[in-house]
């Protein structure tokens, strides 16, 4: 976690760094600071805060705007407490750096180098400041190489040495750097999304080689200190979409750009009414070899993976397992010849995944992944890539990355299933014509935001909801459930409504709120009797269902949001859009900050 940027150029260096900065902080914001070199005459000075860039923003307000180089930092604590002291910057010496990343051996490098007396915070990232000082002598690659040779871990640094004013440095390991050149300057940050505003084209640093960042431009050099052209790509997310455009949060943005989101992701794909992934060059046999499928992916991601198991057994009867990737290395699992492993990721660089993919093309499986973030880690280390189409997300919590990622989902498995023979071609039609038809249905859903709100009163005052369904619904709640605990911190159990009576059922009492979610036709008459079960025991029930299920579940129309019609399978997404309108409500209406939730990053880099 935490997002590093750099920047040297015509502008104000520190207003670049700190409207960068305020990009990354979905990357972590605990505290923020930045490095300012002002020149020839004077040493990089560091300003830094616990707390958002915004307060940073307050301590640096008389501050020069102008320098020669500067470096920023926004963190998420791992090692050392959330404190002026372990914000980054951290300098040592003549070395001010910042960091991304975990030094797993800082403790034996203390010991090793005998840094203790000289270090004044309890971050990792100290240590390595205070050995790249210690290998200075002048030559700032060498210091960079001897440093990143002795360290265990993962890092991403950006490194102003204090006698080299005008150059900022970077290497990394596992943690991303992107570079890029504009036309006033050249920059650095962990993530494109905090250059798009700048840049047009932008390149990732590959692991351990150093790059030199200086007005005359970006030199790469690689371990044998060969120097390296940058391999740039453009960035063609528009950037207009770029801020939160009237609304009052990215997540409400982001809710609102699901219906271009799921177009552009789709339309690529459908080519004269057949499913088609030739332009990522995916072969067919990948699908018709397969004898069964694994998906790994993290938090929300790993929800869409859910959802698309289902549809791999509903439409191509291929037997898939989901894996939550943090788990996956350690639990020995079973890869045949022929296994297909789907990393799904919004950001790319989620490290628990990254490990998973690396581990699973050890044992010999092909690995697609499905990515939202161009060229990042996930992608590069897959096989074949499949992106989705959703433009930056900002928020914490992932709304259209989600939807955008199950419509992929519904894409493969239609896909497989034709590969395979099981669709004849008027089915394979009528599934993508409806799956064309989901981002009119959430224009829909989106139209009755107000009713959504107001159903949100039943969670202002709760500790505990709970979410029942049966299906796609459960799949869909487990991901309803996360949105509604992580922004508006009442705690929400998902349960499989079949599964409720043997345990969970015991904590619903008088006024526990419970949403239903019945969508599907074959289990709509057993749901009916899971809801008079919590009924009864005195739930304060929502029910979100369609018109055709509706009239046999006895609950009052305030308390029901009917969706729009739309075959079973197709249901989730339309149900998606009113849990995450339900987690955003309720946050907002609490007063909370919804795109930024407490302990949380959007990128986790951490294990
Ligand atoms: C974090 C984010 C989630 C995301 C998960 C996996 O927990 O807050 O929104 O689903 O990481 O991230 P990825 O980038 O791999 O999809």
């Amino acid at each position: 976690m935490c997002g590093i940027i750099g920047y040297i150029g015509k502008r104000s260096t520190k207003e670049i760094l700190l409207d960068s900065l305020e990009l990354l902080e979905y990357r972590g914001y605990d505290s923020a600071g930045i490095a300012l070199f002002p020149g020839e005459a004077d040493a990089p000075f560091v300003k830094k805060v616990a707390g958002r860039v915004s307060k940073l923003r307050e301590i640096t307000a008389g501050d020069t705007e102008e320098a020669c180089a500067g470096i920023g930092h926004t963190r998420w604590a791992t090692h050392g407490g959330v404190s002026d002291a372990n914000a980054h910057p951290h300098n040592q010496g003549r070395v001010t750096l910042v960091h991304n990343g975990i030094i797993e051996n800082y403790k034996e490098l203390i010991k090793e180098y005998n840094l203790k007396d000289k270090l004044v915070s309890e971050t990792d990232t100290e240590v390595a400041a205070a050995i790249m000082d210690h290998f200075y002598d002048g030559d700032a690659e060498k210091a960079i190489r001897s440093t990143i040779s002795v360290l265990k871990g993962t890092f991403a640094f950006a490194v102003l040495f204090a006698d080299q004013p005008g150059k900022i440095y970077a290497a990394r390991n596992v943690s991303p750097i992107v570079v890029a050149m504009t036309e006033h300057g050249a920059m650095l940050a962990s993530d494109v999304a905090a250059l798009g505003v700048h840049a047009k084209e932008y390149a990732f640093l590959p692991e351990y080689h150093i790059a030199c960042l200086s007005s005359k431009g970006i030199v790469v050099h690689d371990e044998k200190k060969h120097e390296v052209p940058l391999q740039l790509m453009t960035i063609d997310w528009d950037t207009s979409r770029g801020g939160k455009g009237g609304y009052a949060f990215y997540m409400e943005k982001e809710i609102h750009e699901q219906p271009d989101a799921i177009r552009d992701t789709i339309m690529p794909h459908i080519v004269d009414g057949r499913t088609t992934f030739t332009a990522e060059g995916i072969p067919h046999s990948l699908f018709r070899e397969n004898q069964n499928i694994i998906v790994i992916a993290c938090g929300t991601a790993m929800h869409a993976g859910l959802i698309g198991q289902q549809l791999f057994h509903t439409l191509a009867n291929i037997h898939t397992d989901v894996a939550v990737a943090s788990e996956f290395t350690y639990t020995n699992p079973v890869i045949k010849p022929g296994t297909l492993v789907i990393a799904v990721s919004q950001s790319g660089e989620t490290i628990d995944t990254l490990e998973a993919i690396k581990y699973a093309k050890k044992r010999g499986a092909k690995v697609l992944s499905i990515v939202n973030v161009k060229g990042s880690t996930i992608a590069d280390n897959s096989d074949y890539c499949i992106y989705t189409q959703a433009g930056p997300e900002i928020a914490v919590a992932s709304t259209k990355a989600f939807t955008s990622q199950i419509s992929i989902f519904y894409l493969l498995a239609i896909h497989t299933a034709r590969l395979n023979g099981m669709l004849e071609p008027e089915e394979m039609k009528a599934y993508l014509d409806e799956l064309m038809t989901v981002p009119d249905a959430i224009e829909e859903i989106l139209e009755k935001k107000e009713f959504v709100k107001k159903m949100t009163n039943k969670f202002l005052h709760a500790d505990n909801a709970f979410m029942i369904g049966r299906g796609l619904d459960y799949s869909l709640l487990l991901e309803g459930s996360l949105k509604l605990k992580e922004i508006s911190y009442v705690h929400s159990e998902a349960y499989a409504s079949g599964e409720l009576k043997h345990g969970t059922i015991a904590l619903i009492t008088d006024g526990v709120p419970v949403v239903a979610l019945v969508t599907q036709s074959l289990l709509a008459s057993k749901e009916y009797s899971n809801i008079r079960e919590v009924q009864s025991r005195g739930a304060s029930m929502i029910l979100i269902t369609k018109e055709s299920l509706y009239k046999d579940m006895n609950i009052p129309e305030d308390d029901t949001f009917i969706l729009p019609e739309m075959s079973d399978m197709f249901m989730p997404f339309p149900a998606a859009v009113v849990m995450q309108l339900i987690a955003y409500y309720t946050s907002y209406t609490k007063g909370f900050d919804v795109d930024k939730p407490r302990n949380l990053a959007k990128v986790v880099t951490v294990e």
